[in-house]
């Protein structure tokens, strides 16, 4: 049992960290300096960063980043997906919000664009836009039971018609130091909003901070520790099950950082960056294509369970092909495309429960005999081949 409410807590802190850079917060990360010099130094001086997911980002994307604080992740965003792209920083405390409102116009002016804004939210609930919330509680405010049984229901109400973030509207989610404060019982629904806001094919990256074992409830309910980003992290293991539950596949580390942040009665708590995609959800179809596992692993297994050995050739739905061709799997598969090619609208359904293997007769037909010369293309008119 809880003896603090870890949101007040965090929004206590944070807003009297918004005002007054508190060092213990504060991790150094190396960020491009390149991007730090658009930066009024009143934003980088309150960095309470762990890690730097920006890095992982690309020109023309459409970012949110999750806990933007005075918005230095934001923009360092902006200058990397450019006049082109979009960055939406979500926090929930005002003096923060009032920080990176106030330099978003100064950052604009020095990189000659502006294509940042910060909005009001909590990440565990990105639908609903708390300053739209606060406007129509100002008019009818809550004073008895009904009225806020009405709040209940107007919350819902702009939930749908105005969110925050709407369904599938973004291409990568990414977070700094932040998932970590939010309480247990919302942390399922944290990832699975996540997941919500990502476009098919979007991805999530996320800085936090992972313990090398399960936090234990005596640490959990120190509320110093809580805020200061130590004992609401989830065990490593539990980072990356988290992405899986909410749905996410191709989850990896993209960073670790070696030594602890902080050691806390023998546990440590290091900084990790994870990439986890969305998209693997959909039908699937049979197009006689198959895949080949390059190795360097005997065997691996994906996160729709198909297991594959290195060498063997592999029947695969069309779904799950063209998810292989991208990231983070492409590097590690050969492709075989069917000799005469299967028309998507033409094709069966796949059943994707099993996985099995693809004699070469089924991408190349039945009845192919075709006998063909050695190439020499290889080489330039020598004599070599
Ligand atoms: C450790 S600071 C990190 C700030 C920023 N990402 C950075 O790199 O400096 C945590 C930030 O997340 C915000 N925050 C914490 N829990 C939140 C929640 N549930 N919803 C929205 N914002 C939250 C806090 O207000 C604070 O600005």
């Amino acid at each position: 049992m809880r003896t603090f409410n870890p949101e007040s807590v965090v929004k206590n802190r944070y807003a009297a960290s918004a005002k007054a850079t508190e060092a213990k917060l504060c991790c150094p990360v190396p960020y491009e300096s390149e991007y730090l010099k658009a930066i009024p130094a009143e934003v980088i001086e309150r960095d309470y960063g762990c890690g730097d997911p920006s890095r992982y980002l690309r020109e023309g994307e459409t970012v949110v980043d999750l806990g933007s604080g005075t918005g230095k992740i934001c923009f360092i965003a902006a200058q990397i997906v450019g006049p082109k792209g979009k960055v939406i920083g979500i926090d929930m405390t005002d003096e923060m919000l009032e920080v990176a409102r106030r330099n978003a116009p100064i950052v604009a002016e020095r990189i000659g664009y502006a294509n940042v804004e910060f909005r009001k939210g909590r990440i565990q609930d990105l639908a609903l836009d708390l300053e739209r919330l606060d406007a129509k509680l100002k008019r009818s405010p809550i004073t008895d039971a009904s009225s806020f049984l009405a709040a209940d229901e107007l919350a819902e109400e702009l939930r749908v018609k105005h969110p925050l973030i709407a369904n599938d509207s973004i291409d990568v989610v990414v977070s700094n130091c932040v998932l970590n404060l939010v309480e247990p019982k919302s942390k399922r629904q944290l990832f699975e909003e996540i997941f919500r806001v990502l476009t098919k094919g979007g991805r999530a990256v996320i800085s936090d901070i992972a313990s090398d074992e399960e936090v234990p409830e005596n640490l959990q309910n120190d509320p110093e520790l809580w805020s200061g980003c130590i004992s609401g992290a989830l065990a490593e293991e539990n980072f990356l099950a988290a992405f899986e539950d909410a749905g996410f596949y191709g989850i990896q580390i993209l960073k670790r950082d070696e030594k602890p942040w902080r050691t806390v009665q023998g546990i440590e708590f290091h900084s990790v960056t994870v990439e986890a995609f969305k998209g693997k959800q959909g039908e699937c179809f049979e197009r006689n294509q198959a895949v080949i596992y390059r190795g360097p692993f005997k065997e691996v297994l994906d996160d729709d369970n198909h297991r594959m050995e290195r060498g063997r050739r592999y029947a695969v739905c069309d779904k799950t092909y063209n998810l292989y061709k991208k990231a983070p799997y492409r590097e590690f598969f050969e492709f075989v495309d069917p000799i005469v090619d299967l028309p998507l609208a033409e094709a069966k359904p796949f059943d994707c429960s099993r996985t099995s293997l693809r004699h070469p007769k089924e991408t190349k037909g039945q009845d192919y005999d075709v006998t063909t010369e050695a190439k020499n293309t290889c080489c330039d008119g020598g004599s070599c081949c």
